[in-house]
């Protein structure tokens, strides 16, 4: 039988990020709205892409870790529901267009498996969490913000028109990507409360940014 919102069943393997409070947002804030097509950038355990499904979004998930494909498969067939996975860079398996993309990116955009299996066991205890999470940050941030740039790019290409795009991001990050892409508008950002400094930012696109500051608009 399919689960309900409140009861989903979650089971989780070394090495693949746990469900935490950052994930759980990202998923109530991407399942607002009229329920289309969206893609679950990074699905670690399924939990987002199987929340958006149970709240009647046509769900495709994709991971770059083939051990997190098989835990989120798993815990798809726990919840009952159907979700299309992928083994996936990025966007590189993806098929169509979307209406919402949601994204708790990791914080190198150059992990293994054994780092992966480092990080994920970290993250499960919060304030060794946000420690690392700064430490990481500062070692690797034009790493990180070229990747976060990497990924808002796929999603500009790949979101239908009023497309939305949900990710979990430091609030120095938000202005700093708005600042590297024009057509980049930060229409929503709700802090997370146990993760301080950390928000589930929702952008849209202006695609028509780059025409109208050549046409001095
Ligand atoms: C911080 S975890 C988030 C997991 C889950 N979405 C959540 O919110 O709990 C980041 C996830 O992104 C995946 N990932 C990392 N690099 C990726 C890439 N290049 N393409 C697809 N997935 C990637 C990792 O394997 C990991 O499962």
């Amino acid at each position: 039988m399919q689960k309900s919102l409140e009861n989903i069943s979650i089971e989780n393997a070394l090495g693949v990020c746990s469900v935490s409070e950052d994930t759980r947002l990202l998923a109530q804030i991407s399942a607002q709205g009229r329920p289309h097509r969206g893609l679950d950038l990074g699905t670690g355990t399924g939990y987002v892409a199987i929340y958006m499904t149970l709240a009647g979004w046509d769900m495709d998930a994709v991971d770059i870790s083939r051990r997190a494909l098989d835990v989120a498969q798993h815990n798809g067939r726990l919840n009952n529901v159907k979700i299309n996975f992928f083994h996936s860079n990025l966007f590189d398996a993806t098929q169509g267009h979307y209406d919402l993309i949601a994204c708790n990116a990791p914080m190198r955009g150059n992990e293994t498996e054994n780092s992966r299996l480092l990080t994920s066991t970290l993250r499960r205890i919060t304030p060794i969490r946000n420690l690392l999470m700064r430490i990481t940050h500062s070692l690797a941030k034009r790493n990180r913000l070229d990747f976060l740039i990497k990924i808002i790019r796929g999603a500009q290409s790949l979101l239908n028109e009023n497309g939305r795009l949900c990710m979990v991001l430091f609030t120095f990050e938000i202005s700093e990507l708005l600042a590297n892409i024009p057509e980049l508008i930060c229409s929503d950002s709700q802090p997370i409360p146990s993760l301080t400094g950390l928000n589930i930012a929702t952008f849209i696109f202006n695609n028509n940014a780059e025409t109208e500051k050549a046409l001095n608009l």
